[in-house]
């Protein structure tokens, strides 16, 4: 019979930083990104994969935190909100009015640079079907997509 260790240490590399963690091999990425480090800009909304508010980049692709096990992201690149250092997104939101109560802004944000950085010149219909990903209570999509257009337009 195999068994498994109840608690394991690994060390993630989060925004730029190696950080060491006790954990169980069944916690989410997003439990401990929230729990252990400290970082709360990702947000638990579902927690089933639909909402995207827990949405980080892993290796520059969002992911949905909420259905990855911290164990699978040893040894790749992870940046949370609070690892991103005024990228044009952030600005285009601001300026857009992007967000209303603000819960699902930080999952559009990265998702949104995700997007803005792998296709630059994406069209509105990629645009539309990349924003599916995301969940906004508040219903400003049109915002949001004027958001992510107005980045494409200083490339
Ligand atoms: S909390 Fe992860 S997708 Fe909703
Ligand atoms: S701004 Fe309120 S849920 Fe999106």
């Amino acid at each position: 019979m195999i068994t498994y260790p109840e608690v394991v240490q690994l060390e993630l590399n989060i925004n730029d930083e190696s950080r060491k963690v006790t954990i169980r091999t069944s916690d989410t990425l997003l439990h401990v990104i929230r729990e252990q480090l400290g970082l709360t800009g990702i947000k638990v909304g579902c927690e089933n994969g639909d909402c995207g508010t827990c949405t980080v980049l892993i290796d520059g692709l969002p992911i949905k935190a909420c259905i990855m096990l911290a164990v699978e992201a040893v040894g790749h690149k992870i940046t949370t909100i609070e690892g991103l250092k005024d990228v044009p997104i952030q600005k285009a939101f601001q300026e857009k009015m992007g967000f209303q109560c603000g819960f699902c802004t930080p999952g559009f944000i990265m998702n949104c640079h995700a997007l803005t950085k792998l296709h630059p010149k994406a069209s509105d219909e990629m645009i539309e079907r990349w924003l599916q990903s995301n969940i906004c209570r508040c219903t400003g999509y049109e915002e949001i997509k004027e958001a992510v257009k107005s980045v494409s337009a200083e490339k």
